[in-house]
Formats: C-alpha cells, sequence, structure tokens
C-alpha cells in the first residue's frame, strides 16, 4: 500500500500520519473521510456532500470510533444546512432541528455523536433572532471546526497523562481502536501508547483482534505499525493465557459512553478484558475525553447498546463461516462496571475512585449533557 511505504519512513522522526477526517472548503465545502471498512489493505477517502452520505459513513462504520463519530456528525449538520441558508429562519431552523434528529437515529451507543449534535443544536438556536441564516450556517461550520480542534487537544492532554503510568518494558494490551482513526487525532487509549513511544518507553503492546469486525487487527495494527510501535496481535480468546504468561502490566482501552457512576460501555469483548485483567491484578484504565461522559445517565444498566446485523458474525469479510439460518446475537457494546476500573485517563487527568464524586468533581463542568 503506497501510504504505509511512504510513512514506514518516517518512523522514529516527526510521524506523518493520514487525517482520519477534514473538511475542505467554507460554508459550501464538503467533508472527507478515510473509509475505515477498506483498512488496512487499501486506503480509500470518501468524500460526503449529502447529509444521508454522512448517516451512512457513520452506520457502516466508515467513520466509526465515538469521538471521530462525534465530529463527523457535527460536519453533517453543516452539509444538511447548505441547501436553506438563503432561505428564511422558519425553514433554515426546522432544517437544522430535522438534520440532529436524524443523524442522531445513526448509531445509539456513543455519547459523543449526542453531545456533538445537542452542541450544534444549541449553539444554533441561541443565534436565533440575532443573525440571518446564512451567518448561522457560518457560525456553525466555525463551531463543527472548533469540536474537531478540541478533539484533538484533548486526546494529546490524554496521551500526556496515560503515558505517566506507563514504564519502559511493560507489555500493554487494549482492545478494538482508540487509536487516531476513532479521533480527530492520535486517538484516546493509543494516545498513551504513543505518547510513551515518544518520550523513549519501550512498550510491547498486544492488540486484541476484537471480533467481529476486527478494529483490532485492521485498524489498531495498522496505526501503531505506522508510528513504529513494537505491536503483537492476538485473537480475543487469548488474552488470559497472555496475561497468565505474565505479557501484560497494564490494560487501557477507549469508551463510548460513561455513565455518571463509573460504568463504561466499550467495544464488545471489553468486559471480558475487564475481568481477566482483575483475575491476573494487571490495572485495567479507561482513556477518554469529558465528550464520552454522561452525567444524564446513572449507571451502565441505562446505555443503550446497538445490536448490529446478524450476518457481520455469519458472513464476515464476505466468507459465510456460520450455517444457513443460524439464530444470532451480536451486540456491539459491553458494559464494564465501575469497580473494575482502575482509572480514568481524561484530557483533566487521571481520575480515581470513588467515582460518583470525583468524575463529577473534574468533570461536570466540561460535559454539555447533565442529570
Ligand atoms: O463500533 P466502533 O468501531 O465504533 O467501536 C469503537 C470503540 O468501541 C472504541 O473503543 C470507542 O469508540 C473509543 S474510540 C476513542
Amino acid at each position: 500500500m503506497k501510504q504505509e511505504k511512504e510513512l514506514a519512513m518516517a518512523v522514529h522522526a516527526e510521524v506523518t500520519v493520514p487525517r482520519t477526517l477534514y473538511w475542505v472548503g467554507g460554508v459550501d465545502g464538503h467533508l472527507v473521510l478515510i473509509d475505515q471498512t477498506r483498512l488496512p489493505v487499501d486506503f480509500v477517502e470518501m468524500e460526503c456532500r449529502t447529509v444521508e452520505t454522512v448517516w451512512e459513513a457513520i452506520k457502516m462504520l466508515r467513520v466509526r470510533g465515538a469521538p471521530a463519530i462525534g465530529v463527523s456528525a457535527a460536519y453533517g449538520v453543516c452539509i444538511g444546512l447548505q441547501t436553506v441558508a438563503g432561505q428564511a429562519e422558519g425553514p433554515f431552523f426546522a432544517r437544522l432541528d430535522e438534520v440532529v434528529k436524524y443523524l442522531a437515529e445513526s448509531r445509539p451507543t456513543a455519547v459523543n455523536l449526542f453531545w456533538a449534535l445537542d452542541r450544534m443544536q444549541r449553539v444554533g438556536h441561541q443565534l436565533k433572532g440575532r443573525k440571518s441564516p446564512a451567518e448561522v450556517a457560518e457560525l456553525l461550520l466555525a463551531e463543527a471546526h472548533a469540536i474537531e480542534q478540541e478533539d484533538r487537544e484533548m486526546c494529546h492532554a490524554i496521551g500526556r497523562f496515560g503515558a505517566e503510568l506507563l514504564t519502559d518494558g511493560q507489555g500493554v494490551l487494549t482492545h478494538c481502536n482508540a487509536g487516531g482513526l476513532a479521533t480527530a487525532d492520535y486517538g484516546t487509549a493509543l494516545a498513551c501508547f504513543f505518547a510513551a513511544h515518544e518520550a523513549g518507553k519501550k512498550l510491547k503492546v498486544f492488540a486484541d483482534e476484537t471480533r467481529p469486525l476486527l478494529q483490532g487487527a485492521r485498524l489498531t495494527a495498522w496505526e501503531l505499525k505506522q508510528r513504529g510501535l513494537d505491536v503483537t496481535l492476538i485473537c480475543d480468546s487469548m488474552a488470559a493465557q497472555v496475561m497468565r504468561e505474565g505479557r501484560i502490566q497494564a490494560v487501557i482501552v477507549g469508551a463510548d459512553r460513561i455513565a455518571a457512576n463509573g460504568d463504561a460501555a466499550n467495544k464488545i469483548g471489553t468486559y471480558g478484558v475487564a475481568i481477566l485483567a482483575a483475575f491476573h491484578n494487571i490495572p485495567f484504565y479507561v482513556a477518554a475525553p469529558s465528550s464520552t461522559f454522561d452525567f444524564g445517565t446513572k449507571t451502565g444498566a441505562d446505555i443503550p447498546i446497538e445490536q448490529r446485523d446478524p450476518r457481520e458474525i455469519t458472513h464476515g469479510f464476505g466468507r459465510q463461516t456460520a450455517p444457513d439460518g443460524i439464530g444470532v446475537y451480536n451486540p456491539a457494546f459491553d458494559v464494564t462496571p465501575a469497580k473494575l476500573i482502575a482509572g480514568f485517563i481524561t484530557e483533566r487527568g487521571v481520575i480515581r475512585a470513588p467515582y460518583v464524586e470525583t468524575l463529577a468533581r473534574q468533570l461536570r463542568s466540561a460535559t454539555a449533557k447533565s442529570a
């Protein structure tokens, strides 16, 4: 693959990596995304010029990972408003509400989606009666750019705090992909590994392949390799054995939504990894920006879990691997109870239990949603 060759040469220098998503042009512009369903074999960028294309890209995981979904949706709002920017206030704000509602139906679990959409809708409505629809459209594009830039800054801060928890020579494990591809840049869980690596700490990273859609194998392994980290891919079922062999000193994963009590939803299989880590006395950390904390959701039991197409399990990647007509259950996420989490690595530092108090004290002012 062309990009990989070029990037391999940049390892250990200032590493150049492709942008997960970016906006091209002004208020009439469009969103460009890496189509992550094509990685790691093909590097293909897709252009989103309609709100339906953004919805489909989120639904089909062409763009995925909680923060990246939120940023994409914010730009999706801008695209959805392009047809009404020259119209009167009535149709403009009706369209804003319609587009927000439509994008909110793309995926249910990652709260960053709703956080970004709420923010765009709130900012838009605050300008009602004070600015023309054309001016509101401009200001909403500026808001989407701000959401993207803030995410980038939060991820780099998470990396700095996370790296302090890691020491030279450690083995670390992650599940799914919480890297640059899942955010505006740099990632959350992977940011900790990247920052440690940049600080000269040699880590041995184990990446769970992450059934059924293989975000670990396709995306995490790709990103870590691109940045020159020592990465070993394992099947999800191998994590217990790898821990028993003493190869893992810390686990860091991302999150899609963290409830007020610290229960954390992340990719299916994360809960099992947390139990394995507890059994082997390995600290299990969750790295996430404040936009992933949902103080309106009291516990993990209230987090909606996305159910996905059974064919992701029976016909993964173009080959039938189960009998015709077999019953399938395919929840995309699970919830790790707060008591299994050693700490949350956030842009405001590492937050430790008791989470009901510490999360509210340190993060609540930074989040839009509140109980
Ligand atoms: O279904 P996905 O690929 O969107 O799931 C992604 C995850 O579970 C990530 O770990 C999570 O969104 C955190 S990304 C920084």
